[in-house]
Parts: structure tokens; sequence; C-alpha cells
């Protein structure tokens, strides 16, 4: 998606401006009522800021001109009170905005994460996971981010800054005059900034990815990492990823605060013309000492937020790459969208066929050419073969990850592609190789099967895998939890917990791609009951690694350069001498090398 990052550069869709526009319409605007109540307060908290500085000048009045003692107890009240309202009004607005923030925040990333769900396997193989990570959490609170500074700057910074000026102009118009001619230089200076702190935030977005990258690819690979002693590669790796980053952190703060030293010296310049003349002016003419504090006190309070305001671009620049991110993200087209309104699979005997099927992942490398085969309802039908045969891919299709370039797959005659996935994906029941168990405990895993099964069920499930007494061993029981990938059980155990997840489906069509390839032979052997039990009067698809596990199939298919090349019976295909008997006597002779163990692989 890099790539896809620099493409878009310049698209028009992620100007800044654009960007602000449909963020404020989509996310922002639905909660006006409650933004209504914030800008109120905000308000309120402005005003009391502007009178503060009208009521310091009176102080200084009563004191130093009226000595009136009363007259300052009185005040003095008033202060506190004002203060009082203030708080309240920002602690009212702060509340509030955060309350929009974090909706805004909660709907973004379901919005990713749905969008993810609906993205198709091609999609996933282009990528890295940790890539989502960071779009999730980067894009989604950008948003909020942008919205606020937005809301603030409008709401709080520019009110206080328009109380103020009205407090300036009423109490000293031509000092106030003089003090504006600042302004505009600092303005034209800190636009220049603001392109370069855009790319920035790119870079450092990027190089955020790839921390996590690395990061992600060490914890899901850690025996990987230990066993080939790559500690150091990967801890190099990490730390050339972090060094970039901080480079690119350290570059953004010199040159987003690139604008302080000036505005600094600027606001200073302006204070000491405004005390200067002002000062003149009550010692000189005898002009009243209160309104020339009320004017410095409003000037210097004006100050905070107006760098704000003049910061705005910059702050909000950075926080509109994260926007983008997450716009990216959900604009782009699903790859695998809902097919929901197509007829639903309706399944009798579960005759599954592929008919002259082809298929390749990249243009121009034909990995199915011209499969065709027959798995007969009730029956066990093994595909066997070298690796890289094609083999895992027919599954592949059979579920619809991706869809045939010509030919089809029928289910009782239906073609595949015109029923909904969802329908068809119910209709089978699919072990790998690799089990996936979810974070949570054996009992939930094994009711990913079926959501809502009730602990009988569940129990009968995981009997017929042969699971219940070994779960019944563990102190928690079925209570036990398994890790991010079950690495608690062996992987006899785990494959057997996929085969109770699988039983519990009770789907028509059974596909088992290698499910016990990477057994030892005592868990096969279990393992292997298991799914008999599983296999029992459906459609059962079987790769098989060792040739002896598929030896009573109903009928098997050898795979070979993306087609079937031989079908038979195990004995008829041995007395056709061609490539399964080759097959065969290879495995014997390797076996019969090495006896105790088990058949080696056939590729
Ligand atoms: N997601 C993928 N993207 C690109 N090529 C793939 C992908 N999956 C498998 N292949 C390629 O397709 C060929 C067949 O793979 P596969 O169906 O897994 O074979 P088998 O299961 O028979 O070993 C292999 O050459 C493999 O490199
Ligand atoms: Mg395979």
């Amino acid at each position: 998606m890099n790539d896809q990052i620099l493409q878009s550069a310049d698209d028009p869709r992620y100007r800044a401006t654009v960007l602000i526009k449909r963020l404020l319409t989509e996310q922002g605007v639905v909660h006006w009522k409650k933004y209504t109540v914030a800008f109120l307060l905000m308000a309120i908290s402005a005003g009391c800021t502007a009178l503060s500085t009208h009521l310091i000048g009176e102080v200084i009045n009563q004191t130093y001109v009226d000595k009136n003692v009363p007259g300052i107890l009185f005040l003095s009240w008033i202060t506190v009170g004002l203060f009082f309202v203030k708080g309240i009004a920002t602690y009212g607005h702060t509340v509030m905005l955060s309350y929009i923030g974090n909706r805004i925040i909660a709907n973004n990333q379901r919005a990713v994460f749905s969008k993810l769900l609906h993205e198709g396997l091609k999609f996933f193989s282009e990528r890295h996971s940790s890539e989502f990570i960071a779009r999730l959490s980067t894009g989604a609170a950008a948003a909020t981010q942008v919205i606020n500074l937005l809301v603030m700057s409008v709401g709080r910074d520019l009110l206080t800054l328009i109380g103020l000026v009205i407090v300036m102009v009423v109490k000293e118009p031509v000092m106030s005059f003089f003090a504006f001619v600042v302004a505009p230089p600092a303005f034209i200076i800190l636009r220049k900034l603001v392109r370069r702190i855009y790319a920035i935030a790119r870079t450092q977005f990027h190089g955020g990815t790839r921390i996590l990258e690395t990061l992600q690819e060490t914890l899901t690979g850690i025996r990987i990492v230990k066993a080939f002693t790559l500690e150091e590669t990967m801890r190099e790796r990490f730390d050339r990823n972090v060094a970039a980053v901080e480079y690119e952190a350290n570059k953004m703060a010199r040159i987003g605060s690139r604008a302080s030293p000036l505005m600094e010296t600027l606001g200073g310049c302006a204070i000491a013309l405004a005390v200067a003349y002002t000062g003149y002016r009550v010692i000189d003419t005898g002009a009243d000492p209160g309104q020339f504090i009320s004017f410095l006190a409003a000037f210097l309070l004006a100050y905070e937020p107006a760098k704000r305001l003049a910061r705005l671009n910059i702050e909000l620049n950075s926080a509109l790459v994260g926007v983008r991110v997450l716009f990216e993200v959900i604009d782009s087209p699903p790859t695998e969208p809902s097919d929901l309104n197509m007829p639903p699979l309706k399944v009798e005997k579960a005759r599954l066929t592929l008919d002259d099927v082809y298929f390749h992942y990249r243009a121009d490398e034909n990995i199915l050419r011209g499969m065709s085969f027959v798995a007969e309802p009730g029956q066990l039908t093994a595909l066997v073969g070298p690796s890289g045969g094609g083999k895992s891919t027919v599954f592949s299709l059979i579920m619809r990850f991706y869809d045939t370039e010509r030919g089809k797959v029928t289910i009782d005659g239906h073609d595949i592609s015109g029923v909904s996935r969802h329908s068809l994906r119910q209709s089978i029941a699919y072990v790998g190789q690799d089990v996936f168990l979810f974070r949570g405990t054996v009992r939930e895993n094994i009711a990913f099967g079926k959501p809502g099964a009730s602990e009988d069920e569940i129990v009968a499930a995981a009997k017929a895998a042969y699971a219940h007494d070994f779960i019944m061993t563990f102190p928690r029981g079925y209570d036990t939890p398994v890790g991010e990938h079950g690495l608690q059980l062996s992987g006899g155990q785990r494959q057997r917990v996929a085969i109770a997840r699988a039983l519990i489906k009770n789907a028509p069509i059974i596909l088992l791609d290698e499910a016990t390839a990477a057994l030892d032979s005592e868990s096969e052997l279990q393992v292997r009951e298991a799914m008999e039990h599983l296999c029992q009067g459906k459609t059962t698809l079987a790769i098989a690694h060792r040739l002896h596990t598929i030896s009573h199939a109903d009928r098997i298919y050898v795979i070979e350069d993306g087609r079937a090349v031989e079908s038979g019976r195990h004995d008829e295909l041995l007395d056709k001498d061609g490539r399964y008997a080759a097959f065969y006597r290879l495995q014997l002779k390797q076996q019969e090398a090495r006896p105790p163990v088990a058949a080696p692989a056939l590729s």
C-alpha cells in the first residue's frame, strides 16, 4: 500500500480542504447538538476571560485612583464568581468534546474493521497485517484530532481572541492598532512551514508502520528468531526503523517549532511598544491607569490563543495525514463485497465437481490448467501429488477465496459463483494443516464452529474428535485458555480441537488439507480416528501428504501441474503402474530406510 500512497500523493480527493470538509460533513455534523452546547460553553468561557481583563483595570482604578475599599471587596467577589463560571464552562466543553471525539474514534475503528472483513485473500496476501494496525490506530484518532482542533480553534481560541480584542480596542484604540501590525508578517512565515510539516508527517507514519511490522514478525516468529539466533538481525532491523522515525520526529519538532522564536520576538516588540506608549500616556498626560492595565492584560492573554491560531495550520496538516490514511482504507473498493443478495446454496446430496478449471494468482503463471474431478456424495475423495501442484489452491477455489479464471466449480450442479459466499462457506467444514485457535477458552474455540452451540453439543463434538479426554485432564477443563496460536496445546491436541470445531458445524462437505501432516504417528492415529467421525456420511475431500493415510479412499486423484493426471482406487492405481504407483513405491522405500519414522513427505 506504500506504493498506493505514493501514487495518490497528489490525489485531489485527499487535499487538505477536501479532507476537512468531508470529515466535518461525514463525521462531525451528526453531533451538531453536542457541538452547539460545547460552543456555547466555550463562548461563556471566552466571555469570562475578556471580562476578567476589564476587572483588573477596575481594581487598579479603585485601588490607586478612588482608594475605595468596599469597591475592591465587591470586585474580588465578582472575580471569584467569574472564574468559577469559567471553570464550570471549561469543564463542560472539555467533557463534551471528549465524548464526541471518543464516539468518532469508535465509529472509525468499526468502519475500518468491517471494511477489512470484506476484503478477499488476495488483498491480505499483498500487505503486512501491521499496516492495518497502524492505520486503524493513527487514522481513527486523527479524525477526532482534526475535528477537535477546528472546534477548539474556532470555539475557544477565536472567541477568546475576539473578546480580548474588543477589550483592547475599547480601552486603547490607538495602541491596539500598533499591536495588530505585527500579525501579518507572522502569518506569512508560518504558511511556508506547513507544506514541509505535511511531508514529514507522512514519512513518520510509514516509519511507524515499519516498526510495527518488525515487532509483529518477531513476536509471531519468536521460535524461528530464537532457533536461528536471529536476535541480532531483528534488533538491527528494529534499530534502523526506530532511528529513522526518531530522526523524522526531531525534524518535525525543529520545523514545527521554528515559528516560536519569530512569534516570541514579534510579540515582545508589540508589548514593548504598548508599554512605552501607554506608560508615557499615564505618566505624562495623567490618563487612567486602569485602562492601561486592562489593555495590557488583554494583550498578554490574547497572545496565547493568537499563537495557537497561527499554528493551527501546522497542527491541522500533521493530523490530516492520519485522516487521509483512514479514508484511503475506507474508500478503496472492497475486494470481496457482500453478496448476500445472491441466492443461497441449497445442498442436497453434496456432489462436488470441478469442471475444466483454470486459475492463476499472478498473470501468465497458470496454477490450475484444466482441473477436473468429482467428489461423490458420502465418499472420501483424495487429492495427492507433488507439492506446488495446486491442491490447496483447489480448496481455496471451492471456498471461493478466489474465483476461477475459466471453468466452474459446482455443488449438486449449482455453479458456486452464482450463490452467496456466506451460504457456500456455511456448507463446508475445513481443517487445515496449520490450526488457528482464537484467543479464548477451549470451549469458545469449539463453539466458533457453531455460534450459540449448547454445552452438550460442544462436549459431544469434543468426544467425537477424541479431544474430550485430554481437555478433562486440564485443571480448568473446557475453560482452559488457549493463546494466540494455541501454544499451550500440542500439535495433535490443537488439531483435535480444530476437528471438534469442524464437527460441530455439521456441514455436508468436508475439506481436509494435509490435516495430519504435521503430527507424529501416535497423535496421527488419534486424529485419524477423530476424522473418521467427522467424515461419516459426508462428502469428503482430503489432500494427503502420506499416501498410506488415504489408501482406503473411494477415489484418489493424482494432481500434477494444475490438473488431475490419474484417478482410481488405491489398488487400481497400483495396477496401472503410473504416477501414483511411482510415488507409492518411493514413499515405501523411504519408509523402509527409516522404519521408526512415519512415512516421509511426498515432495
Ligand atoms: N497466495 C498465493 N499467491 C501466489 N502464488 C501462490 C499463492 N498460493 C499458492 N501459490 C502458488 O501456487 C502454486 C500451487 O500452490 P498450492 O495450491 O499450495 O500447491 P499444493 O497444495 O499442491 O502444494 C505454488 O506454486 C504456489 O507457489
Ligand atoms: Mg498445499
